[in-house]
């Protein structure tokens, strides 16, 4: 049943191979953990890209799960459902207490409610254009691809959905020159994920804040990889502007862990943008579904009831500091470690020889030698891998994944 080569033959026999997958057949999990079909287990620092934040198997969401599935599954959003409810009320309060909810199923389809939003308040003074930013990654759809500022994710798929321009990141004076009379809205991640993990300043979002309230356009923050608690609060941004106690975005996006590893995307809209998508103007079969949201609704009572926030600031900035060690120790490998909280990137340096001999990106190669180590990690860009580790992480599975960094590095410097 769990052989390996049967397992990756039938997926590449049968499946649009979309995705350049690793060889590594997964079979279960449990905790941190995953465990592959010959059984070697790996620890699990990259949660299915940001996903599982509780891990694997965790016994009471799959209680929840199975209770709620034992009593309504789905039923669509033509009805009401206490799970949806519940779940929109704790999200409104996590961005301030006031605005409205959309649900959905991906971090794309949040963004394209953005975009949605956005064109449809901004239709009659012609303004649809949204600019975001270079290095950006908004997802896969024909508006995903044409918001997302990497040429790479766009190839062959000329043309582009109108109505989306690049400025640099974090450059307040370059995106105050793009704006037209056409623009309606400014779109960013308060930290980049795809990219490489690079984050805003408080500068450069009240900033954009600022620019945004002169020029009466929307501010929206796609908080798909760097919200949920991640950061160390709820929104992203939320710990970026820790001192700035007045800032919001107009609507935000929110996916990946919002319900803890199962397909859950939503926008948070703020009050003056609550109603502005009406009947008929949006919807998805899925969105919010009761299974889907009582799995979200025990995974933030889970978050909450253990101080998992205090958990990510603590571990995240425990681990940035051994990692500027690492740095210090090895800079003919490491470069560079950034991000905030469980978001880490670390920047590998691009003359590491014993890669030289393959053209594939460095970011790749490490994560590979770091699998064969038993740790799993995620690539950004050619030169990044990152740490996206449960928010359960114990400071023990913290040391043990520095260890194993540690000894893949140690390898590569001599
Ligand atoms: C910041 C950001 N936005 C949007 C997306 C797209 O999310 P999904 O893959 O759920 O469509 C991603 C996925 O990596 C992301 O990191």
């Amino acid at each position: 049943m769990n052989d390996p080569d049967s397992i990756k033959q039938r997926i590449d026999d049968n499946v649009i191979p979309t995705y350049s997958r690793f060889d590594l057949s997964l079979t279960h999990g449990e905790g941190s953990h995953v465990f592959d079909a010959d059984g070697k287990s790996y620890l699990d620092f990259g949660t299915g890209i940001a996903t599982a934040c509780l891990g694997h198997s965790n016994p009471e969401l799959s209680a929840a799960l199975a209770e709620q599935a034992g009593k309504l599954t789905h039923v669509s959003n033509l009805y009401y459902t206490e799970p949806q409810g519940l779940l929109a009320e704790k999200l409104v309060h996590m961005a301030g207490g006031s605005g409205k909810v959309f649900f959905c199923n991906s971090g794309a389809e949040a963004n394209e409610t953005l975009y949605k939003l956005a064109r449809l308040r901004n239709h009659e003074e012609g303004q649809f254009e949204i600019l975001t930013t270079l290095g950006s990654f908004h997802g896969r759809t024909l508006a995903g691809i044409a918001a997302t500022g990497q040429a790479k994710v766009k190839e062959g798929f000329a043309p582009a959905v109108e109505g989306f321009r690049h400025v640099p990141f974090g450059d307040l004076d370059a995106t105050r020159e793009a704006i037209s009379p056409a623009t309606g809205a400014i779109l960013v991640e308060p930290i980049q994920g795809e990219s490489g993990i690079h984050c805003a300043t408080p500068d450069y979002l009240a900033g954009l804040r600022n620019l945004c309230n002169e020029r009466n356009l929307l501010l929206l923050l796609d908080e798909v990889q760097c919200g949920h608690f991640r950061t160390g609060k709820f929104f992203g941004w939320q710990t970026i502007m820790s001192s700035h106690p007045d800032f919001s975005p107009d609507a935000c996006s929110m996916a990946k862990s919002l319900s803890a590893g199962l397909p859950m995307g939503a926008v948070w809209a703020s009050e003056p943008l609550q109603d502005v998508l009406g009947p008929g103007t949006h919807g998805t079969t899925f969105g919010g579904t009761p299974l889907v949201s009582a799995h979200a609704l025990k995974a933030l009572e889970i978050i909450e009831r253990d101080d998992l926030a205090k958990n990510a600031t603590e571990i995240g900035g425990y681990i940035g500091k051994q990692i500027e060690q690492l740095i210090a120790a090895y800079p003919s490998v490491l470069r560079e470690v950034r991000g905030l909280g469980l978001m880490i990137g670390i920047e590998l340096s691009e003359n590491i020889k014993a890669f030289t001999s393959s053209k594939k990106p460095v970011s790749l190669q490490i994560v590979n030698c770091l699998h064969e180590a038993g740790l799993i990690t995620i690539p950004a860009g050619a030169k990044v891998f990152r740490l996206l580790p449960p928010l359960n992480i114990s400071k023990t599975e913290a040391d043990k994944c520095l260890s194993i960094i540690e000894s893949v590095i140690k390898k590569l410097a001599s």
